[in-house]
């Protein structure tokens, strides 16, 4: 009883932490992180107009295209990929806000969390980015930021938390691949892989992310397939089979991504701030 009655008023004891209104709660029990579906809990938001700008973050990356149309061109959600909001360990997550700025290789300069969400929606999305300053920009932000709360600024990146990375066993195998994907993938992403428009992403073709995308290496679409997916069975599949039903996917046509496309932040008259 003694124990039961330590570990209930410990739960209050948390859900209250986690109620803390305008304030930002730091962790979990005994001041450690957050995890899962902990990190993003409706019912326990901070507090008025920020609880409500959260939420909507929240909103825009799991119903993109209906939260962020206009910046949206591929036939899928940020939690496509990102899954559960980006609240899960190895499903491209999202408690990073610590982590930034960053120094990026790709772009060769260090880059600010705008940016970073800018580039999933250039080549994730296969759309334009939402200016910096907009509402859609500042939501996003605000979510990330708030399930990352807690989090040191400046802290190594844990990649165990992030998209797996690891090698091939064997040289992956496109025709393997194959027999993979119609077994264990097809019924939801169908054989043209073009899933189902609001239930199953699109795996290739014009619907899909461009060939900008990190998901669209070889490599980060098997780190992700081998964590989270088939979806109801994740972590079935072996290294090896990732890496196959990857290189099937990634064998076929996507959308090419026009690095000459101009991006356009339209600027705010003063009257804004
Ligand atoms: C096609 C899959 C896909 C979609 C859709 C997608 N992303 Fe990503 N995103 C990725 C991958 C892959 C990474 C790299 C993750 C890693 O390195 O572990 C990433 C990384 C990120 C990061 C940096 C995370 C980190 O670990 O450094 C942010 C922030 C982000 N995405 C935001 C978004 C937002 C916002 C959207 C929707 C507008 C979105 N993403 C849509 C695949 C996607
Ligand atoms: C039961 C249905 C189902 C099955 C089976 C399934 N997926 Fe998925 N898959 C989904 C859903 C739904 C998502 C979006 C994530 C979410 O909403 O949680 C997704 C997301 C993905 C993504 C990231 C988004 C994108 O469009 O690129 C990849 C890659 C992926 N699946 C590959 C596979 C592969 C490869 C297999 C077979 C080994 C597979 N899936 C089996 C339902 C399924």
């Amino acid at each position: 009883m003694r124990v039961l009655s330590t570990v209930a008023s410990a739960l209050v004891a948390l859900a209250f932490v986690g109620c803390a209104g305008g304030t930002h709660p730091s962790g979990g029990a005994a001041g450690q992180p957050l995890a899962g579906a902990a990190l993003y809990d409706p019912a326990h938001l901070p507090a008025g107009k920020m609880g409500a700008l959260v939420r909507e973050g929240y909103d825009i990356i799991t119903q993109t295209h209906k939260f962020a149309k206009p910046f949206v061109v591929s036939q899928m959600e940020c939690s496509s990929c990102h899954i559960a909001g980006g609240t899960v360990p190895r499903g491209g997550y999202l408690r990073i806000a610590g982590h930034f700025p960053q120094w990026n290789k790709r772009s060769h300069r260090a880059i600010a969390l705008q940016d970073r969400i800018a580039e999933c929606f250039l080549y994730s999305m296969n759309g334009r980015p939402p200016a910096y300053d907009s509402r859609t920009m500042i939501a996003v932000v605000a979510y990330i930021n708030w399930i990352s709360r807690g989090q040191k600024t400046f802290s190594p990146i844990d990649p165990k938390v992030r998209i797996a990375r690891f090698k091939p066993p064997a040289p992956p195998n496109v025709s393997r691949g194959a027999t993979i994907y119609t077994a264990q993938c097809s019924m939801c992403h169908q054989a043209n892989g073009a899933g189902i428009p609001g239930q199953f992403p699109a795996l290739w073709g014009a619907t899909s992310f461009n060939k900008g995308a990190g998901m669209a290496k070889v490599a980060m679409m098997a780190g992700f397939v081998r964590y989270n997916m088939p979806l109801g069975k994740a972590g079935t599949l072996s290294d090896q089979q990732a890496y196959d039903v990857a290189a099937f996917v990634e064998s076929h046509k996507r959308p090419a991504f026009d690095k000459k496309a101009s991006i356009a932040f339209p600027p705010e008259p003063a009257s804004f701030f």
